[in-house]
């Protein structure tokens, strides 16, 4: 008889049996290398996805598994001392993806504010250099007009009028590129005078309802607008909404947000998946607002509208204050 050829894969055990087995060896005495094992058992848990809580109580059950019916209080001691040690060690790839992630958090702003430097270079260059060079055209234009006969003059007069809505074009696209009004009088304004000009470019009401106007800290400021900024542009590109809503309110110390269509909509569940996304607008979004802390959340479904809410943390009046008093 031919013997059937087992192959048996082998299970990996679950991580709370894993930790409590590693963390009975480290007590035991193993030492050393007893601890990379829980160093493995933490990455083991990163990759899992396990929350720092649900850590905590594995590591609480397999601690009263250890110290359970143990009367001598110096081996109790030791046990205690044993298994915070393990657990130290299994917290530390935490701490590191915890710095890994400061540190990309700190590069991302720093690269928001380069950025943003950036788009202040190219609106003064539209505004200052395009401005001057279009004057240059008027005044070659008036030179040339000069010596021609009446209806080419008129031809010429004509062209006058097409570059003259060049130039209010341009300015009025270098102005929303980096509005002045951002620094001068703040977000709110500058959202006003943003939404002014996309409604009127789409033929289409964008309704601004505000009950909080308070200035914010720079970077703030610059997020919300431009957060606000590429979901009106979202909205006028993809969806054809018959109106947009933007509201702003202030709830629990964070400055909430949000920028609603009732256009297409989309399957925002497509998010998720890399291969679902497209362009860059929501992930540039989505860090902008990380970046400060913040959250956002895209809801949208096909044929019942988007909206974008998002929330930024504000300082907390009370704890400043308190400070102020010492
Ligand atoms: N308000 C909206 N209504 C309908 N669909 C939307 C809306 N906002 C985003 N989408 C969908 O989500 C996709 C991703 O949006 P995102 O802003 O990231 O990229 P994009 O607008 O296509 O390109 P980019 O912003 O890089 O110019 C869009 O291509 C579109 O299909
Ligand atoms: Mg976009």
């Amino acid at each position: 008889m031919k013997m059937a050829t087992e192959r048996k894969t082998k299970a990996e055990p679950r991580f709370e049996d894993e930790y409590a087995c590693q963390l009975r060896e480290y007590a035991a005495g193993s030492g050393e290398a007893a601890l990379g094992k829980a160093y493995e058992l933490g990455r083991r848990a990163l990759t899992e996805g396990k929350s720092l809580m649900e850590i905590a109580s594995f590591h609480h059950e397999a601690l009263q598994g250890l110290i359970q019916g143990q009367q001598d209080d110096k081996r109790r001691e030791e046990l205690l001392q044993a298994s915070s040690d393990f657990l130290a060690e299994c917290l530390s790839p935490y701490e590191m993806a915890q710095r890994g992630f400061q540190d990309a958090v700190k590069a991302l702003r720093q690269l928001n504010e380069t950025l943003e430097e950036e788009i202040k270079r190219i609106a003064y260059a539209v505004h200052d250099e395009a401005g001057q060079l279009l004057v240059a055209v008027h005044l070659a234009l008036a030179e040339v007009a000069r010596e021609l006969p009446k209806p080419q003059k008129d031809q010429v007069g004509q062209i006058e009028g097409l570059l003259n809505q060049v130039e209010k074009h341009l300015r009025r696209y270098s102005h929303e590129l980096r509005p002045t009004i951002l620094d001068d009088l703040g977000w709110l304004p500058a959202i006003r005078f943003l939404a002014e000009g996309v409604s009127k470019r789409a033929d289409l009401p964008i309704h601004i309802e505000a009950t909080f106007s308070e200035r914010l800290p720079g970077t703030n400021e610059t997020t919300l607008y431009r957060i606000v900024q590429e979901a009106l542009t979202n909205a006028v590109k993809h969806a054809k909404p018959s109106n947009i809503w933007v509201r702003a309110w202030k709830e629990n110390f964070a400055l909430c947000c949000s920028i609603r269509d009732d256009g297409a909509g989309f399957d925002s569940r497509l998010l998720r998946i890399p291969s679902g996304r497209k362009g860059l607008g929501l992930i540039a979004m989505q860090e902008r607002v990380s970046a400060i802390g913040g959250t956002l959340q895209i809801e949208s479904c096909p044929g019942r509208g988007t909206e974008i809410s998002i929330r930024l943390p504000l300082e907390d009046e009370n704890a400043n204050s308190r400070l102020a008093r010492g």
